[in-house]
């Protein structure tokens, strides 16, 4: 394996969980490998912390379905639109050109919501499949839904995992390893296990709206 390929790793972030992902750039950024960070937003206004997620990458390329998102760094990209469509045109050069090319990186961690890194799970079996090696691992971030975090007792945060050779599954408790890969995530089966929490969240908004509206705090 050429010297590139170990060095260079890419971080996906939807989102809040962009958050997740600025130590994980750090240590890799000390350990002398190149950080190709996208972060992708539905709004503009949904873009925080811009200054930390630049000091966790050595390029980023942001990307957001509302519009472009203003760039601080030379080497940096911006994208209108989703994040798939911004690895397609930074990988066909459409954004410009660049030290750190696809096929080129060895790990990926992917952490958003359910749904985003479903997608992103889909796409790089498809449509991103000819631009990453095929030895590429890419790890996901298992926003299960917890309560004890004392790793095998309530079971509250139970995923499903599926061996996609062999069609073995196995359930893992992602309070004890939330960092699963992704070629093994069942991610329909964390989509109903989040379900099952929907109810107080809205209710909790609907609440936390109140107390905004009609309180002085
Ligand atoms: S949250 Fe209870 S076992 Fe994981």
């Amino acid at each position: 394996m050429n010297k590139d390929v170990q060095n260079s790793i890419m971080l996906i972030g939807g989102g809040v969980g962009n958050a997740v992902l600025l130590s994980i750039g750090k240590v890799c950024l000390r350990k002398k490998k190149k950080v190709l960070y996208f972060a992708g937003y539905r709004k503009l206004s949904d873009v925080f912390k811009q200054a930390l997620i630049e000091d966790a990458s050595s390029i980023v390329v942001w990307a957001c379905e509302e519009g472009l998102i203003k760039t601080n760094r030379n080497q940096d990209k911006s994208f209108h639109g989703n994040i798939i469509d911004a690895m397609i045109s930074y990988q066909r050069g459409t954004l410009g050109s660049t030290r750190i090319n696809l096929d080129a990186i060895n790990k990926i961690f992917v952490v958003g919501s359910d749904k985003m890194m479903n997608i992103i799970n889909k796409a790089r079996k498809t449509i991103l499949r000819p631009y990453f090696r095929s030895d590429c691992i890419a790890i996901s971030s298992v926003n299960s839904p917890m309560q004890c975090m004392m790793k095998g007792i309530c079971a509250q945060c139970v995923q499903r995992n599926i061996n996609t050779k062999t069609g073995e599954e196995s359930y893992v408790y992602s309070c004890s390893n939330q960092d699963q890969n992704m070629e093994l995530i069942d991610f329909d089966f964390l989509t109903e296990r989040l379900k099952q929490n929907s109810l107080q969240e809205k209710l909790t908004a609907k609440w936390i709206k109140h107390i905004f509206e009609n309180t002085r705090i």
